[in-house]
């Protein structure tokens, strides 16, 4: 990977000191980036940074609060001198909710960060690069698409970031801002690991998983960075908004 291919640009990447989050993180960095980790996870993100070095920085940022996201793209404007690139990638998944046990509260807390988050990503960040162009990626998931009973509040909210990524990139595009979204499959990381049942091994529920795809593997957060994420972000990708691209190992191929 070219180290200068994001050279010029300053990127921030929301929920970046989660398991994908930090593999986006570290893409973007290896590949010349500025990035500002923005997440709640304090401790994380202070970890996550130190291991980057002077490439990175850690601003605080919860993507249900407006008024965050009015402090951390401040301090992009002043301390970069200006948002190229947008990663909304910070998310909620509690697994194992039957549909009609669902309380309402856990049901708003998906949608607060999941769909709220992702909006208000998008409303900022369109607003901070109206003058200069810019590119944004949202993270949804084959969950957008697939109906899993036990899902419900997560299902819909990230079918949310696929249609608030279509419109965006239709308020967006008079401006030559690009609005995207990538689709993971299941991907090894601490949310997955909240869908462990008792007694069952990672290594299990990982090759559990595995055989609903095609290539009968697990996608990883590289194959969503190096393959995805970069590549949407890429000012070479200047005709393509408005779409989801599944990183899933072909999990949807079936559905
Ligand atoms: N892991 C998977 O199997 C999988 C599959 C498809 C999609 N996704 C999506 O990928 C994204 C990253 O997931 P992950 O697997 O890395 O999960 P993760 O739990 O490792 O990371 C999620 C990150 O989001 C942050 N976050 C949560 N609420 C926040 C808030 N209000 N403000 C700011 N940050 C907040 C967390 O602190 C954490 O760092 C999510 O949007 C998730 O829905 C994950």
């Amino acid at each position: 990977m070219s180290i200068d291919r994001f050279g010029d640009q300053t990127i921030v990447v929301t929920g970046g000191a989660g398991g994908i989050g930090a593999g986006i993180a570290k893409a973007f960095v290896a590949a010349g980036g500025q990035v500002v980790v923005a997440d709640v996870a304090v401790a994380a993100a202070q970890l996550l940074v130190a291991e980057l070095g002077k490439s990175a920085r850690y601003l605080p940022l919860d993507v249900t609060d407006e008024s965050s996201w009015i402090s951390v793209l401040d301090s992009v404007d002043r301390e970069y001198g200006g948002l190229d690139v947008l990663v909304n990638c910070a998310g909620y998944y509690q697994p194992n909710v039957p549909f009609e046990e669902m309380p309402l509260a856990l049901w708003r807390k998906h949608f607060a960060i999941n769909a709220d988050g992702v909006f208000l990503g998008c409303k900022h960040g369109i607003q901070r690069m109206k003058q200069r162009g810019g590119a944004i990626v949202n993270i949804g998931s084959g969950m957008s698409i697939k109906a899993i009973a036990t899902a419900s509040a997560y299902c819909g909210s990230k079918a949310a970031v696929l249609m608030t990524t279509r419109t965006a990139a239709a308020a967006a595009g008079a401006y030559s801002i690009r609005v995207n979204a990538v689709s993971p499959g299941p991907v090894p990381t601490a949310m997955l690991r909240g869908n462990l049942v008792a007694d069952q091994t990672e290594d299990e529920l990982i090759q559990s998983l595995g055989q609903f795809s095609a290539l009968q593997r697990l996608a990883t957060p590289a194959d969503v960075v190096a393959h995805a994420v970069l590549f949407l972000s890429d000012r070479a990708s200047a005709n393509i908004t408005g779409v989801f691209l599944p990183v899933d190992a072909g999990n949807l191929v079936g559905a």
